[in-house]
């Protein structure tokens, strides 16, 4: 039997992800570190990468004094900035500029004295940002029944995580709209998660089992694998390592996506590796 293995378009790397490996490339100089707060990207392989070249990930800034400090795709909470640069430490900020437009919206709702929901993960780096810059008035809503002790009445706006999937986003807002029909809504989902999560739905409808790829880490990775699984068998794995023959034993047409933040040279080696078991069943593949 005939099999073929095909990558959803816009799999891997986003444009915010890209730019700030760039900068961070860039930056960093022969013997001479670089520090990120927290994982530069939520790839635990590329971050290795990154450490090799000399870009080292620290959970705090307490000891840094006169370094080089890179700021993450998912932005730092409002005021950091400001006590970092007290450390005197040089900021290179690599703030996807999807996150910047967020927390812009959440910071000018906050100023017009709004009541603020945020549709995301409450633990995500970018969400604890996000309501830094929210006020009091600021809620996270991760579930439906995270609504249900909120006072959704008056002058209430909803913002979302850029990453978030525009299905749930919709559910959130039709459940609020029943409620409090003036809410107003600013959909803050980056283009670049509309389409990859768009090539991976498409994709799963038309193969027997998905396979996709990125750190365990990366909520966009996450909710990639729960779009796909709605139409398909779908494994969810961080390296070609993860991949089991079997999987691909009764399958004509497999399926691959990767998250925005796994380096093609990842989705290249699961590739080989689905292709190398594919192979070894006794069929070529297309
Ligand atoms: Fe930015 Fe969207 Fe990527 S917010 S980091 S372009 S997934």
């Amino acid at each position: 039997m005939k099999k073929s293995i095909k990558v959803a378009k816009n799999s891997g790397f986003c444009f915010g992800v890209r730019r700030a490996i760039e900068i961070a490339e860039k930056t960093v100089k022969p013997n001479k570190k670089i520090f990120s707060l927290g994982p530069l990207i939520h790839n635990p392989q590329e971050v290795k990468r990154l450490e090799n070249i000399g870009i080292k990930k620290i959970e705090n800034t307490k000891s840094l004094k006169n370094k080089v400090l890179i700021l993450r795709t998912h932005g730092i909470p409002h005021g950091l900035k400001e006590k970092l640069k007290i450390q005197n430490l040089v900021i290179v900020d690599a703030t996807c500029p999807f996150v910047k437009r967020a927390q812009d919206i959440v910071e000018k709702l906050a100023k017009a004295k709004k009541k603020i929901l945020i549709v995301g993960e409450k633990k995500h780096p970018e969400i604890k940002a996000l309501v830094s810059y929210g006020g009091s008035h600021c809620y996270v809503v991760e579930q439906s029944s995270d609504l249900k002790n909120l006072d959704l009445s008056g002058d209430i706006c909803v913002v979302s995580q850029t990453t978030q999937s525009p299905q749930n986003f919709k559910n959130f807002v039709s459940i609020i709209k029943k409620i409090n029909p003036q809410a107003a809504i600013y959909n803050t989902i980056c283009k670049a998660t509309i389409d990859r999560q768009t090539a991976a739905k498409e994709l799963s409808k038309k193969v027997d089992v998905m396979v996709v790829v990125g750190g365990k880490n990366s909520g966009n990775t996450k909710r990639l694998a729960q779009i796909c699984s709605k139409f398909t068998k779908t494994y969810y794995v961080e390296t070609a390592l993860e991949i089991k023959p079997q999987w691909f034993k009764k399958t004509k047409n497999i399926g691959i996506s990767a998250g925005a933040s796994t380096p093609d040279w990842i989705i290249k080696e699961v590739r080989k590796k689905i292709e190398e078991n594919v192979n070894k069943q006794g069929a070529g593949n297309g």
